[in-house]
């Protein structure tokens, strides 16, 4: 038997099955930029006008400062003109009386007002769409992810990218980002503003911003670094969390309910541990930035006094600088506190990116209608089209060929299956043997190329995946001995692609015996299905399986038996699956209990990943009875 160079023997051993969570270091990738700008570009031109919308409403709110200034002066013209500390009104407020400034400042108040307000709305919701497009691409391509990336992770943590990332980063861009966006425009403004009024306060507003930048940059990394841990301290927890929930009978059964308490609350105190350091983090960088916004507000109290004495700035003018002083200090600390959340929620966002970014299981396509330009392949439209109704076999059986099939489930584990070279007729029904661990399941997971392989063809009546993998993997119903059932309606577990009539399904339904039991059923084929299909009888759970098998009409059917602890009537079920529903297909039957086999036309015999034997029953089964009872 020929094979790759490396044997199970000098296979190097995996350091950790599971891949650890990454916490991704240093700066924020062009990529990720890129992905939120995918997620905006179809609204940009939308996005833009609010955002004009938003700094005119702000500049013209923050405008009042000016305008009572001028009033201010105003007054200074009118009643000490001669005095000398007058300065002389911009054109348009001479001859302004204090009814006209009034009136003024009440419009632009309630203009400013309603840009605001109308910005705030219409950028928030925007907004928040741009993210759920972000969202829907990832799940796109989540779905689409080898399977290794599902063995690899635990389920708790790509459940927290799609809830706590998520909930993270739509929290942020979904509406308070409008808000970090309004406290630029009013800094920009308060620039313009103040400049207006006297360039001479411009110098001490660049001091605040440096200052408040410096403060900012001293904290940035620590509180980078906290709320990356934060965010990647939370799968563990729910990850055992959900596995608990899952084993929740076992759990029960075996007494072990402390010790999962246990380990749950030492994952919990780990991670109350790093939200206590981030919110150290946090609350020390705010501490500093309220403290320097004491100073600088002392610090431009003397500086405006002085200049105020020398006449270089006007007491009108005074007010606006100081107005604008205190806001800015306000707004500057506002900014960089929104700027740090801002990037816990782009630590979502790159997170989220990972996920968008990955390579997805050989072979497989993104749908024509996807939104982001990522690296993946897409289908074509029409060919999409065409083949959503494309057969890879017309016949209603067809032949199966594994030609030097060798495989295993990643590149540092050992291979489970090695060199399968062997073909099955079409309508020839094999039945598969094989101690625990002999790659019987695996080999199921090969016929479906659920993991690449690294050598070795699997065929149906001569094709592969080439065409088209959904095509392939349609061409094979399986039917497991745990029936896969959703959350949803009958109907919906019974077609998954919504491509059958109603008509054929209770034909179907017919078939395995459920049309009565579904007739009892007050709303039919909407009926509920609960998770996993729990509402259900085991039995009920199989046949509808089954069902969904004959509606698939594949040429090939593969039955797995996980145990050979089946219930008698779950036997029968599948006895009857094989001598009846599927009796015109090609059959491939994994069975613990060689009884099932009896009616094979050939059995395979599989030992640690190879063929040992492969003939009819009646001369293999005797072989391989005697070796299970030595
Ligand atoms: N997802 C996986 N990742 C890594 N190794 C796996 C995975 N699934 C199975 N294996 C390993 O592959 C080998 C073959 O397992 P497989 O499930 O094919 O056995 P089997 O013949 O179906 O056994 P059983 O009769 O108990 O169902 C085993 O050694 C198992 O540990
Ligand atoms: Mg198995």
């Amino acid at each position: 038997m020929s094979g790759p160079a490396v044997t199970p023997m000098s296979t190097p051993t995996p350091k950790r099955y599971l891949d650890r969570e990454s916490t991704f270091r240093g700066r924020y990738s062009r990529e990720v930029f890129q992905s939120l700008y995918f997620s905006y570009k179809p609204i940009l031109l939308k996005i833009s006008f609010y955002l004009v919308c938003g700094f005119l409403g702000r500049l013209f709110l923050l405008a009042n400062a000016n305008l009572i200034g001028f009033w201010v002066d105003s007054y200074c013209l009118r009643w000490a003109a001669d005095s000398g500390a007058c300065q002389s009104l911009p054109e348009v407020f001479t001859g302004f009386d204090d009814r006209r400034f009034l009136f003024l400042l009440v419009g632009v108040t309630a203009f400013g007002f309603l840009l605001t307000a109308f910005y705030r709305i219409g950028f928030s919701r925007l907004s928040a769409e741009a993210v759920s497009r972000l969202y829907d691409e990832v799940t796109l391509r989540t779905s689409r992810l080898p399977i290794q990336f599902f063995d690899t992770n635990p389920v708790g943590r790509i459940v927290t990218r799609f809830s706590s990332d998520y909930g993270n980063v739509f929290r942020l861009f979904g509406g308070p980002l409008a808000e970090f966006f309004a406290i630029v425009f009013d800094l920009t403004c308060m620039l313009l503003l103040v400049s207006l009024a006297s360039p001479l306060y411009l110098p001490i507003i660049v001091l605040i911003g440096l200052a408040n930048y410096g403060i900012y940059r001293l904290n940035r990394d620590r509180l980078r670094h906290e709320r990356r841990e934060l965010s990647a301290g939370r799968s563990p927890s729910i990850a055992h969390f959900a596995e608990s929930t899952q084993g929740a009978s076992t759990i029960r059964i075996f007494g072990r309910q402390a010790t999962f308490l246990r380990r749950f609350s030492r994952l919990n105190d780990r991670f109350l541990d790093q939200r206590l350091r981030t919110s150290g983090a946090v609350l020390r960088f705010s501490m500093q930035m309220s403290a320097l916004t004491a100073l600088m507000f002392l610090f431009t109290a003397f500086a405006g006094y002085w200049m105020a004495q020398r006449g270089w700035v006007s007491i009108g003018s005074l007010g606006v600088a100081f107005t604008f002083i205190a806001l800015s200090g306000t707004s500057l600390q506002m900014f960089f506190e929104w700027f740090a959340q801002f990037e816990e929620a782009m630590t979502g966002v790159e997170r989220m990116n990972d996920y968008l970014r990955r390579k997805i299981e050989p072979g497989a396509k993104l749908p024509a209608a996807r939104e982001f330009p990522t690296d993946h392949p897409v289908y074509d439209a029409s060919e999409e089209a065409r083949l959503k109704g494309t057969r890879l076999v017309q016949d209603r059986c067809a032949s199966v060929t594994i030609e030097d099939l060798w495989f295993r489930y990643s590149p540092d584990l050992p291979y489970v299956l090695k060199g399968l070279d062997f073909q099955i007729r079409p309508g020839e029904k094999v039945g598969i043997v094989g101690r625990t661990g002999s790659g019987k399941t695996s080999f199921v997971q090969a016929l479906f190329h659920l993991y690449p392989f690294e050598r070795g063809r699997v065929l149906i009546d001569g094709c592969g995946p080439d065409l088209d993998l959904a095509v392939f993997r349609r061409a094979i119903a399986l039917i497991s001995q745990e029936p896969t059932l959703f959350r949803g309606t009958i109907r919906e577990n019974l077609d998954l692609a919504a491509m059958n009539t109603d008509t054929r399904l209770l034909e179907a339904l017919d078939r395995v015996g459920l049309l009565e039991w579904l007739q009892a059923q007050p709303a039919g084929l909407d009926s509920p299905v609960e998770e996993r299909g729990r509402n259900l009888s085991a039995g009920e759970k199989q046949l509808l399986c089954i069902a969904r098998c004959l509606l698939q009409d594949a040429p090939v059917i593969v039955m797995d038996e996980a145990t050979s602890s089946v219930d008698p009537q779950s036997e029968e079920i599948l006895v009857r699956a094989t001598r009846e529903f599927f009796a015109d297909r090609t059959q491939i039957i994994i069975a613990h209990r060689l009884s099932t086999l009896i009616h094979c036309d050939r059995i395979l015999w599989l030992h640690k990943g190879e063929i040992r034997m492969f003939d009819k029953p009646d001369k293999l089964l005797p072989v391989f009875q005697a070796t299970q009872l030595a």
